[in-house]
């Protein structure tokens, strides 16, 4: 045999062993797994490239339950009881090598920013100074535009906010939130047009209400059924459909069967797997059904008994993520969403083009969707 096909087969026997050693590598293997995820991450890649990783992530979940190895060093633990253990705010757990491809490359540097940080000190200073900066006095312009402010903060603390942190501030001003609001807002108006009991009683509850326009966030959070339809519709449609990951730090991981997860190991939870907990948010998990925010009366439930069940909904769904690294945009977009839907369906009579019309959803991290056909229709009284 010639050099070269000596290295050949030298090179295959290093991939073939690295296979191997991840198969066999305890304790990784006692989770299952689909075959090929405990070899490579291709299996990942090719879930995910084609587009509709949730759907296959619940199947694999409803087969193997809580917990299933889906890459070497990979679980997926959608397991509701550990959301305060995985995405904990008294001691966080660091954010894995994932969050890298949101970092920016401005001239040349590349510039981590309050999502993709992974150094939890930093993002803890980085969230206090961007307080105090848009908590500041007002700009000469009297706006207090973001940039005055910015720079402002740059004169005065140049060891921390320099060229790029000012970079990094504004590009989040930009593109934070933006899909992910865009995708509720879909989700929701999708989901309504879908079920015509539930259109008909929002918009019964909307045009029985005299709301400003547009109306106030005041107005529109307190309305009962709006709120029940937007926490549902986003309970079944998140914006975001991957793995929150997280990597198991220095004492690891004990479940609750037993099973040790080591240092490490990259765990994580899809919001689109734990929203549909059957155990938490009731019958039909899949379904759109925004009563099931509110009391079940037919059913007897009492307020306690309903204060419990919906505060337990609101602490396991995942739709922001959870802990510390949560979405600092909660607040915003539910403020554009529930009035941007509130206005919709106070002031236009809609309809899906076709009633039995399916979308299209590509689920790449951001869940998003194509084409949703509709006749729009200025109300008439
Ligand atoms: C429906 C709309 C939105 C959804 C579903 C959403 C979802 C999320 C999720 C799941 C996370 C946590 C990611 C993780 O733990 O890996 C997150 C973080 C974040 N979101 Fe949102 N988001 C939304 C809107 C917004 C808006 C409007 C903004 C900004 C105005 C925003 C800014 C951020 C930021 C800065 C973080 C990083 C927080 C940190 O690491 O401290 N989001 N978002």
């Amino acid at each position: 045999m010639d050099v070269v096909g000596k290295f050949v087969l030298l090179g295959a026997n290093l991939i073939l062993s690295r296979f191997i050693w991840n198969y066999l590598r305890p304790p990784l293997k006692s989770f299952p797994e689909p075959f090929n995820a405990k070899l490579t991450n291709l299996w990942r890649l090719q879930v995910v490239f084609k587009g509709r990783c949730d759907i296959t992530h619940n199947e694999l979940h409803r087969r193997h339950g809580p917990a299933v190895c889906i890459g070497p060093n990979v679980l997926s633990l959608p397991d509701s009881t550990l959301i305060n253990q995985v995405y904990s705010t008294r001691d966080p757990w660091a954010k894995s090598d994932m969050y890298n491809v949101n970092d920016s490359v401005v001239s040349g540097v590349r510039i981590k920013n309050l999502f993709s940080h992974q150094d939890e000190q930093w993002h803890t200073n980085a969230e206090q100074y961007q307080e105090r900066l848009t908590g500041g006095e007002q700009s000469q312009n009297g706006y207090g535009d973001f940039l005055d402010r910015y720079i402002e903060a740059k004169g005065k603390m140049p060891d921390i906010v320099d060229e790029n942190v000012v970079q990094m501030y504004l590009l989040s001003n930009i593109v934070a939130g933006s899909d992910t609001t865009a995708s509720a807002i879909c989700a929701a108006v999708y989901y309504v047009l879908k079920n015509t009991a539930v259109y008909n009683r929002l918009q019964e509850e909307l045009r029985g209400t005299n709301l400003s326009t547009p109306p106030q966030w005041k107005e529109a959070r307190s309305l009962p059924y709006l709120d029940a339809v937007m926490r549902e519709a986003m309970r079944v449609h998140p914006g975001v459909g991957l793995l929150l990951e997280r990597i198991v730090p220095r004492d690891g991981l004990t479940l609750s069967g037993g099973r040790f997860v080591p240092e490490g190991t990259i765990v994580g939870m899809n919001p689109w797997v734990v929203n549909r907990d059957s155990t938490v948010f009731g019958s039909e998990p899949d379904s759109f059904k925004p009563e099931r925010w509110l009391p079940a009366e037919a059913e007897g439930e009492d307020d306690e008994a309903y204060q419990t069940r919906f505060s337990k909904m609101k602490s396991t769904d995942l739709t922001f993520g959870a802990g510390p690294r949560a979405c600092l945009g909660r607040h915003i977009s539910q403020l554009e969403s529930y009035k941007i839907v509130a206005t919709l369906f106070t002031n236009f009579d809609v309809e899906l083009k076709t009633p039995d019309y399916e979308w299209e959803v590509t689920n790449s991290w951001f869940v998003r969707q194509k084409n949703i056909p509709v006749i729009i229709k200025e109300r008439k009284s």
